[in-house]
């Protein structure tokens, strides 16, 4: 770990949140030490900036406002409460068609809003094993503008499959990212890893010195077990 403050994301996905989620020990709630950022459904953001939750969007469309049924805007986000939005998860560009230059805009459009884009890039599985993972990560990386951003490694073979990232890979992986992000931000910007992360794998990843924190989906909706990954990220931090 670094001097980068850790961020911990709770990616419930389509799922109401936990049981619990907002009892007095919850742990999606803001942390002195760490940054918990919880991303609800949109029906669920007004109950969670309720809590005190520190809130993002799973997605937000770039355009201000229009004729788009169903979807919800960056302002639209921004207006309700919500901090952060997920910009290009892999669920939206492969189960919805979004390429790097939706991606790019909703970046614009979001920093524009006042929200924090959390950017997930990573590689499939072909494209792993075709050995493709710096050439997806470079073209990935290119298309989105400079700004303040996080970013969030997401190999897809990894997401909700149990087949986590070695710690060791994820790491060359992220350093491989952070050399191409540019030099006047390079050291100050945090690069997550997300992809089957749990209680068990959490500090072995975040030990590694690019990890800065964890994109979490599966095991987010367990809140004893999240609990468990903010404690464990609680013990990096200084
Ligand atoms: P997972 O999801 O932790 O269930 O693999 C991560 C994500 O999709 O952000």
């Amino acid at each position: 770990m670094t001097a980068r403050r850790t961020l911990l994301a709770a990616n419930w996905k389509m799922h109401a949140p936990p049981d619990g989620w907002n009892a007095p020990a919850s742990p999606y709630r803001a942390h002195a030490a760490v940054d918990v950022i919880v991303f609800p459904t949109a029906l669920d953001i007004a109950a969670c900036v309720a809590a005190k939750c520190i809130v993002g969007g799973q997605h937000a469309r770039a355009e201000a406002d229009g004729a788009f049924t169903g979807d919800i805007g960056m302002a639209l986000l921004a207006n309700a409460g919500a901090a952060y939005v997920i910009c290009g998860h892999s669920e939206r560009r492969h189960g919805h068609g979004e390429t790097d230059d939706d991606v790019a805009l909703q970046v614009v459009a979001a920093l524009a809003a006042g929200l924090h884009p959390i950017v997930c890039i990573g590689e499939t599985a072909k494209e792993e094993a075709a050995k493709k993972t710096h050439a997806v990560l470079k073209k990935q990386i290119a298309a989105i503008p400079t700004g303040d951003v996080t970013w969030a490694y997401e190999p897809v073979w990894a997401i909700g499959t149990g087949k986590t990232a070695t710690p060791e890979h994820a790491q060359s992986v992220h350093a491989f990212i952070r050399s191409l992000l540019p030099s006047a931000s390079r050291d100050a910007q945090r690069i997550l890893y997300g992809g089957s992360a749990n209680a068990m794998n959490a500090r072995h990843l975040l030990e590694q010195d690019d990890i800065d924190g964890l994109l979490v989906g599966g095991a987010s909706l367990k809140p004893e077990e999240f609990g468990e990954m903010l404690a464990i990220a609680a013990s990096f931090q200084g």
